[in-house]
């Protein structure tokens, strides 16, 4: 018997706040009185209860709400007026992150003539800010690529580490002070940013992040210290210096309770940042040896490779033809090269752990051989032996990129589809997913993005993000001379472009955008 004819409206909409949106759009379609009921009477009821992240009160009347937290380089919630059509959306993106053959759209937005250094996107003000190789700090509109606002050259030092968060800046100058700035203050126009703070130390700073209005920072000195950043026009103040072990590399992270220190070959170090007590240690070498996986490096295609590019044109994104596959194999990576006795890799116990993070119960991690160590659930690896074996893996993934020391960029993210990892390998970034559980599922695979338009003009990565339609990274390539020839000689990247480089073209670091929004 139809439920529709048997059952009050209020108990058909109860079982079908708990269908999936399959069921839902099938019912629609099977009779004249379903499709009434779901596509006319109490459309907006249905597809909002289906809309994915929609705990936090989002208000009936605005779909386009349950957008308002995504970090998204399209306007992926701009002009959505029913919450069947959030739906739609929601849905396009997430078959888009999981498509067996991962197939951004890619930008390239070149940032004046100097390579990029670090950069971080923020979406709703829709602009990226950038260091660079030679010094100076630039603001570029996300949409055009227009320069909004800038330092220069004599402001801000040659490979300044930036950190933002919601329209605050935070970089380092000489004699380990941090500098600390802020947009939207008043007299300030879209992109200008304005010195509020400086915060000196007297020991040797290593590393610093801001998230959770909270800045860490990180000395090799046996320090850390966690500043509380409350909002303008107060000024940042020192919560808890943390005493830590000696030999911090300088990569931190934190969640809204903890910090976690990388600590090189001692692993990873987790505090509580109110309190400073040591919360516990992660030593990846611990993990059970049928927890080891291996992904063996994928030979480059030629497809993968582009000679030139030009400034950045949103009308000129560039189809992947897919981005290389890689697969997840059980076991440790074969690390005897043919004709050569001497192991790649060092044994794991000698590994040096560097970048660092944590989303909610992951932990990842990545070593300077290579190797990617994953807790899904890293307060209870903190536990004991036993719990850590429990829920830890480690992936061995080709050695003999040098992008270690340069930062060896790591980088967790949950999108509509599950969280994703990505990191650096040779020249390419490792893009990985993870199941439900918040573990590695072999049985899906990774991709691989090239991270320069030419083997031979691999630089390593100096700052990458995945987000909640996109992943950006620094990109290597030849760069189109623009009219004022400011370029700053680079020794690093001129080595490799050789002396008889000509005018107009030269090796630089742009910022590459690998866009998986769907086409609306
Ligand atoms: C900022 O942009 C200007 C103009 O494009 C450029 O000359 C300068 O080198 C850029 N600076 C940085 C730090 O990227
Ligand atoms: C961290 O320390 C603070 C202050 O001692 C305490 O109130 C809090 O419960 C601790 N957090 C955790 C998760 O242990
Ligand atoms: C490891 O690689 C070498 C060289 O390619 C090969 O000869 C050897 O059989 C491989 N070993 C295993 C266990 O696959």
């Amino acid at each position: 018997m139809d439920p529709l004819v048997v059952l009050p409206a209020e108990i058909v909409l109860r079982i079908l706040h708990y269908a999936s949106l399959g069921t839902v759009t099938a019912l629609a379609q099977s009779s004249r009185p379903w499709n009434a009921f779901i596509e006319s009477a109490h459309r907006e009821i249905i597809y909002a209860s289906k809309a994915p992240l929609m705990q936090d009160a989002v208000s009936l009347k605005e779909p386009g709400q349950c957008f308002r937290h995504f970090n998204t380089i399209t306007r992926l919630g701009e002009g959505v007026e029913s919450w069947k059509e959030a739906c739609r959306r929601l849905i396009l993106l997430e078959r888009s992150w999981r498509d067996e053959k991962l197939n951004p759209r890619e930008t390239l937005i070149q940032v004046g003539n100097n390579p990029v250094w670090r950069f971080r996107p923020d979406f709703k003000r829709r602009f990226i800010v950038s260091t660079s190789h030679a010094g100076g700090l630039n603001v570029t509109d996300i949409d055009t690529g227009q320069l909004l606002w800038s330092l220069d050259l004599g402001t801000v030092r040659r490979f300044a580490h930036l950190e933002y968060q919601d329209g605050t800046a935070v970089w380092d100058r000489f004699q380990n002070t941090l500098e600390v700035w802020k947009t939207d203050l008043p007299g300030l126009k879209r992109g200008e940013f304005r010195q509020v703070a400086l915060l000196p130390h007297d020991v040797i700073t290593r590393g610093f992040q801001l998230s959770y209005q909270t800045l860490c920072v990180v000395s090799s000195e046996s320090q850390g210290f966690v500043y509380d950043f409350p909002p303008y026009p107060e000024k940042p103040n020192l919560r808890k210096c943390i005493e830590i072990e000696e030999g911090a590399v300088g990569h931190l992270d934190q969640d809204e309770e903890f910090v976690m220190y990388s600590m090189g070959t001692q692993g990873y170090h987790i505090f509580n940042k109110t309190s400073g007590e040591l919360q516990g240690h992660i030593h990846p070498h611990m993990v059970d040896p049928s927890e080891i996986y291996h992904i063996s490096h994928p030979i480059r295609s030629v497809t993968d490779e582009q000679v030139f590019f030009t400034r950045y044109t949103p009308a000129q994104t560039r189809r992947h033809e897919g981005l290389t596959r890689l697969w997840i194999e059980n076991g440790p990576l074969n690390d005897t090269v043919e004709g050569s006795e001497v192991p790649v890799l060092r044994k794991l116990d000698h590994d040096e752990w560097g970048a660092g993070m944590v989303n909610g119960n992951t932990m990842v991690g990545f070593s300077r051989d290579g190797r990617l160590v994953l807790c899904s659930d890293w307060r209870r690896a903190l536990r004991s032996q036993e719990d850590f074996t429990a829920v830890t893996c480690v992936i061995e993934c080709d050695p003999g990129g040098d992008s270690f020391d340069l930062g060896g960029w790591l980088h967790l993210h949950e999108t509509v589809s599950g969280k994703r990892i990505i990191f650096e390998i040779k020249d390419s970034i490792y893009i990985l997913s993870l199941n439900a559980n918040g573990k590695l599922d072999i049985t899906k695979p990774g991709f691989a993005a090239p991270t320069c338009s030419r083997s031979e003009l691999a630089v390593p990565v100096s700052f990458m993000g995945v987000y909640d339609d996109c992943i950006m990274n620094t990109f290597t390539s030849l760069g189109v001379d623009s009219i004022d020839s400011g370029w700053t000689e680079d020794d690093d990247l001129l080595d490799l472009v050789g002396s008889d480089a000509t005018r107009r073209h030269f090796l630089t670091k742009a910022i590459r955008t690998l866009n998986l929004a769907p086409e609306l």
